[in-house]
């Protein structure tokens, strides 16, 4: 059995620098079981985070060797040769609390700010309509909210975006794919309002469609083309006039 360097970034808010780990190599080992050697058995006081270790609940993202990635779902040999270093940093575009522990409050505030809170049409009351689950599967708006919803939050997407780095005001890719799949959701209520929340310059027009967030999303989701959609929408809403 081998051993493998690991270079892990330790620190806080305030700064703070890789240290170096040799950890037992092993067959199909995890990056993330690799965090959880170096927690156990050299530094107990590394933070990090995680909680399913089967790819569900998305906790456990961070930058490993560049590229924001689950690391309970990454398999060590698959990001590093024979020899070659695991580097381990915290998630980007995000305030680190302590080493790998990263504060997603940003990232979920942009989720708020973009309109992710299901509005229901018609129920001002909060009584659910009657009609309230007729949605037919095969229509359109139906296939484009299907095909983001199952977004769990990872971050993954947000640390990938160059936009976000240049611009912490922007949305992000998964705030508006959020918005996208509620637009397209025929029981909401709140789609103007959504879409105004998502038009200004922290919005979808900041987006340069480079597909990072498409590219590195471990559910295959597609952000990219969410914001495309948007961009159409709007478009069409301010052509028409329906954004007054
Ligand atoms: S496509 Fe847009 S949201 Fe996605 S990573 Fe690129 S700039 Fe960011
Ligand atoms: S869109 Fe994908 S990468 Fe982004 S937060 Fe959702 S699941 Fe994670
Ligand atoms: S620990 Fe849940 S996705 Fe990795």
């Amino acid at each position: 059995m081998g051993t493998l360097k690991v270079r892990v970034w330790r620190g806080d808010a305030a700064g703070g620098e890789f240290r170096e780990y040799a950890v037992p190599a092993r067959e199909n080992q995890t990056v993330l079981d690799v965090v959880t050697q170096i927690q156990r058995e050299q530094e107990p006081d590394l933070a990090y985070r995680f909680a399913c270790r089967v790819g569900m609940c998305g906790s456990c993202a961070m930058e490993v060797n560049g590229r924001a990635r689950w690391t309970c779902r990454t398999h060590v040999k698959r990001v590093a040769a024979p020899g070659e270093a695991l580097d381990i940093k915290p998630l980007a575009n995000l305030p680190v609390i302590r080493d790998l522990a990263t504060d997603m409050a940003p990232f979920f505030d942009k989720w708020a700010r973009a309109g992710g809170t299901f509005q229901p049409k018609d129920a001002p009351d909060g009584a659910v309509p009657a009609e309230f689950s007729v949605v037919p599967p095969e229509s359109k708006q139906r296939r484009e909210a299907d095909a983001g919803i199952e977004c769990i939050g990872c971050g993954v997407c947000y640390a990938s975006c160059d936009i976000v780095a240049w611009n912490p005001d922007y949305l992000g890719p998964a705030a508006m794919n959020r918005a996208w799949t509620l637009v397209n959701d025929v029981r909401d209520g709140a789609r103007r309002e959504r879409l105004e929340a998502v038009s200004g310059d922290a919005g979808c027009h900041s987006c340069h469609s480079t597909q990072s967030c498409t590219e590195r999303c471990p559910k295959n989701l597609d952000p990219s083309s969410a914001i495309a959609g948007l961009k159409r929408t709007l478009f069409w809403d301010s052509l028409w006039g329906r954004l007054r």
